[in-house]
């Protein structure tokens, strides 16, 4: 038998709606194998720390690290709260995790799966993986703000990309690449940002002389947002900075059929530190609470999650239910649990027809 250890942090908003679902399917996935994999859940977000002032303590990072992955539904709590007005969650527990545990590569996938309801008319045969960097750009908090308050105020937020950190996050993708199309294109704004984008060019130059079997190609991150809704069908892998990797994933999301359809991984290549999984999507304050959630974004996460763990199995079984849920939508829309039944019924027997 083979078992896991997984931290779950539901979060706030539709996480613990969606995260609830992904659970259920895990349920199903794991009945009667000889995988087992352990949950302890993790009160973290917003509301613990409205009733505790903590964001992220270091005993609760010390333990989240203990486990082999971690699954997260969304952080974040109702814009305009007063309560939250001296905290950052996002900051402080979400980006915390995905620097201390070193997230240098962040997944994201989209697929137009077959029968979806894609804003485009004639998506095409849509399959390609942002690789967003994870760890670096303008996410990393080096900035301030000075006179603030007065007519003069400067605020900064500087974007860190290093060597290092670009080097290792393009070979991750030109890896990624090699399995699947075996076509890159990366992104940035090298136009504009000329000291970032000679460097990301340098390094692209570089790792893609060791790849000669992969087509590479340059958009800048604009033009990007063009052909991801004119011909999203052109791209295979596309790697890019933190901050283009979270827009683009956004768009990508929606031209799949819904952001709720998003997953990604927070992915440690090395194994060093235990790699995370959550939706693209937020906490989702305006339908919080209302069922009205689409759970498929958390459940594909999961998928992520298992085939990162080797259990490939596992995940296509998953990844089939879903494929095969998305294929029958059609009507009146299901509440966030009927969906996540729904799959789940399909992972046990995937020859559950309608009811
Ligand atoms: P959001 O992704 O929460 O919501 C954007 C829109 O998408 C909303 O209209 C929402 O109802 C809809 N939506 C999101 N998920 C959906 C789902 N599963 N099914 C159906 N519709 C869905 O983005 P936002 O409103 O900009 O952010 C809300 C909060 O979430 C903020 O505090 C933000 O910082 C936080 N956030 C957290 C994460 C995370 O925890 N990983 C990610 C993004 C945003
Ligand atoms: C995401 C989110 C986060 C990000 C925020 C909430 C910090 O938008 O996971 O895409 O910008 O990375
Ligand atoms: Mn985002």
């Amino acid at each position: 038998s083979r078992e896991f250890s997984l931290a779950v942090v539901a979060g706030d908003g539709i996480g613990p709606e969606v995260t609830a679902e992904a659970l259920k399917v895990l349920d199903a996935v794991t009945a009667g194998s000889p995988v087992s994999i352990r949950t302890t859940e993790y009160a973290l977000g917003a509301g613990r720390y409205i009733e505790t002032g903590d964001v992220l303590t270091d005993e609760d990072l010390a333990a989240l690290t203990g486990h082999d992955a971690i699954l997260l539904g969304a952080v974040g709590g109702v814009p305009g709260d007063p309560r939250l007005a001296a905290a950052n969650i996002e900051r402080g527990l979400l980006l915390r995790l995905r620097f201390s545990l070193d997230h240098y590569a962040n997944v994201r996938p989209t697929r137009v799966y077959p029968g979806v309801a894609s804003p485009l008319a004639d998506a095409g045969d849509v399959d390609f993986v942002v690789v967003r960097e994870g760890t670096e750009g303008p996410y990393v908090g080096n900035g301030g703000t000075i006179r603030q308050g007065t007519p003069h105020e400067v605020a900064n937020e500087l974007s860190v990309n290093t060597a290092y950190g670009v080097e290792r996050v393009v070979r991750y993708a030109f890896e990624t690449a090699t399995r699947r199309r075996n076509r890159l294109t990366w992104v940035h704004k090298t136009n504009v940002l000329t000291n970032a984008g000679a460097l990301w060019r340098r390094i692209v130059d570089a790792v893609s002389a060791e790849y000669p079997g992969v087509a590479v190609d340059y958009l800048h991150v604009d033009a990007a947002t063009i052909f991801l809704v004119t011909d999203p069908a052109r791209f295979d892998v596309i790697v890019t900075d933190n901050l283009f990797g979270d827009i683009l994933t956004d768009l990508a999301g929606a031209i799949s059929g819904g952001i709720g359809l998003a997953a990604s991984g927070n992915i440690n290549p090395d194994g060093a530190f235990p790699s995370m999984f959550e939706p693209v999507h937020g906490s989702a304050p305006d339908i919080a609470g209302q069922q009205k959630a689409d759970p498929t974004a958390s459940i594909l996460s999961l998928a992520l999650m298992l085939d990162h763990l080797g259990l490939a199995d596992e995940a296509k079984r998953v990844t089939d239910a879903v494929t095969t849920d998305i294929a029958r939508r059609q009507g009146a829309p299901r509440t966030t649990s009927q969906i996540g039944d729904a799959i789940a019924a399909l992972v046990s027997d995937p020859a559950t027809t309608l009811s």
